[in-house]
């Protein structure tokens, strides 16, 4: 495998290989000296036209921890503000010398469009495109829901899993790279929001859909609970009442946590909203895995990066 733009390109093989894959980077990430030669003579530029603190210093931290050399792109500063394309900026970067691209961009179809023009060479790595996928978020939730769920992770899918999805949907790269991952991977997933945000194509493609939160806890015993960030700076239009009716009705506070099972996994992308998707006694109780999740980022790049530039390639 040349690109990763989509969890949909991922089959169930070559996902739990990416993930086993992982499992051996993070054995590296718990050494005294964090680093393998694996990837050295390489050079990954970090392409970011849209704000990251995950995303880019976990690539970053997993291209150097492979031996590979890294160049931070950000839009902010650069030369895109006098107008430079996406195609010149791309070009300009790989004529530094680069082998894999990783691009964040606010238009869906970006990365797609860098790996399919014929404009550059190296391998794109999709870091989320507008509002369409965000395929190494899923692959490190995938990680983590396995290491939480699985006493023997190695060589498993999810099958049988259940996880609901809560939020926003509708603006969310990371629910449609969920939704997709892990139903290849045999999970259950259920689709939770407002009627505003949960759009009928992707409820379609999901085990279920509750525009109530309260209903869904009670039909379904869910494994973990996948809170979305509300992104109200990709939202045109009033989608719900007020910040307090949707934090009343769709988030997660401490009272509807005692409602799901006791050892319910409580996930969030990051960044969060505290006190709108997901209350502060949440996001920090012992059900929560929001800090183990950006951990497992470093090691489920690593391995995306070794497949993508190494003997590891499909
Ligand atoms: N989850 C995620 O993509 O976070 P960042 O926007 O901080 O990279």
């Amino acid at each position: 495998m040349k690109n990763l733009l989509s969890a949909k390109d991922l089959t169930r093989e070559f996902a739990i290989q990416i993930l086993d894959t992982a499992a051996e980077m993070s054995e590296v990430n718990d050494r005294e000296v964090k680093k393998l030669p694996t990837l050295r003579g390489k050079t990954v530029v970090n392409l970011f036209f849209e704000d990251s603190t995950r995303t880019r210093t976990s690539f970053e931290v997993a291209a150097k921890r492979l031996s590979a050399d890294v160049i931070n792109f950000s839009a902010k500063g650069s030369s895109v503000s006098k107008g430079e394309s996406l195609k010149d900026t791309a070009q300009t970067l790989e004529a530094m010398g680069a082998d894999a691209i990783v691009v964040r961009h606010s238009a869906s179809g970006a990365a797609q469009k860098l790996a399919q023009s014929g404009w550059i060479k190296s391998s794109i790595v999709n870091a989320g495109d507008g509002t369409h996928e965000h395929p190494t978020q899923a692959l490190l939730d995938a990680y983590t829901l396995r290491h939480e769920l699985f006493e023997n992770p190695l060589g498993q899918g999810l099958d049988g899993v259940k996880v609901a999805i809560v939020g926003d949907i509708a603006h969310s790269r990371v629910a449609r790279s969920n939704l997709a991952l892990l139903k290849t991977l045999g999970a259950q997933v259920w689709l939770i929001g407002p009627a505003t945000l949960v759009p009928t194509a992707l409820a379609k493609q999901a085990d279920g859909f509750f525009y109530s939160f309260d209903e869904a806890i009670e039909a379904v015993k869910f494994d973990a609970v996948m809170m979305l960030r509300v992104q109200t700076e990709r939202m045109t239009a009033s989608f719900f009442p007020s910040e307090r009716e949707y934090s009343r009705i769709w988030g997660l506070n401490f009272e509807r946590l005692q409602r799901l099972p006791d050892d319910v996994v409580v996930m969030h992308p990051g960044p969060m909203n505290r006190g709108l998707e997901i209350d502060a006694k949440c996001a920090d109780s012992a059900n929560s895995v929001i800090l183990k999740q950006v951990a497992n980022g470093v090691s489920v790049r690593m391995a995306v990066l070794y497949h993508l530039l190494s003997g590891g390639n499909d």
